[in-house]
């Protein structure tokens, strides 16, 4: 597949959008154990400085609503190539944001801090990560660096975005 010719060179400047759902921006308070002890601010900038690693162009956003998260990815899908999201709790039981992200035309990638599949029953179904394109769960920050490095390898390689298939 030419490449050059659909715009996905190699130097291309991606944008990513990073989505934190409810109480995420309650790290370094809750459960340590699950989380880990940096606080939103730190792991905010830890993101911020991997993007410039990976030349990557990121937003970030975090909210506690539920149709406010629908609202971000909605507007996040003119706007960005990929979206790096956490949904929290919304994770095991949201439909309407499982059919948001099924109809957006860029990838999703889902990430948890915690091993969603180690933990209690009710975490450990995801209504969300059939819609997206991937799921990375029980790294701590590293799921969201993997989850970033994962969307930019996908964009390179040709993400072809209404299909959600890679071109190669
Ligand atoms: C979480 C896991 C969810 O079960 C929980 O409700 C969260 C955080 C995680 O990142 O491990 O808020 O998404």
């Amino acid at each position: 597949m030419d490449r050059e010719k659909k715009g996905n060179k190699g130097n291309k400047k991606y944008k990513i959008f990073i989505l934190h759902g409810p109480n995420l921006n309650f790290l370094g308070r809750r459960s340590k154990k699950h989380y880990g002890k940096r606080t939103y601010e730190q792991f905010n900038s830890e993101l911020k400085k991997k993007a410039l690693e990976l030349n990557v162009d990121i937003e970030i956003r975090q909210t506690n609503s539920e149709g406010e998260m629908i609202d971000y990815l909605q507007n996040s899908d003119d706007r960005f190539d990929a979206a790096v999201v956490n949904p929290g709790a919304y994770t095991h039981y949201s439909y309407a944001l499982r059919d948001c992200i099924e109809s957006l035309s860029i990838p999703v990638i889902e990430v948890h801090l915690s091993n969603i599949y180690r933990r209690e029953d009710f975490r450990r179904k995801s209504v969300t990560a059939p819609a997206s394109y991937g799921q990375i769960s029980g790294f701590g920050i590293d799921s969201y660096m993997l989850g970033l490095e994962a969307a930019l390898n996908l964009l390179k390689k040709g993400m072809n975005k209404n299909e959600k298939t890679l071109e190669d």
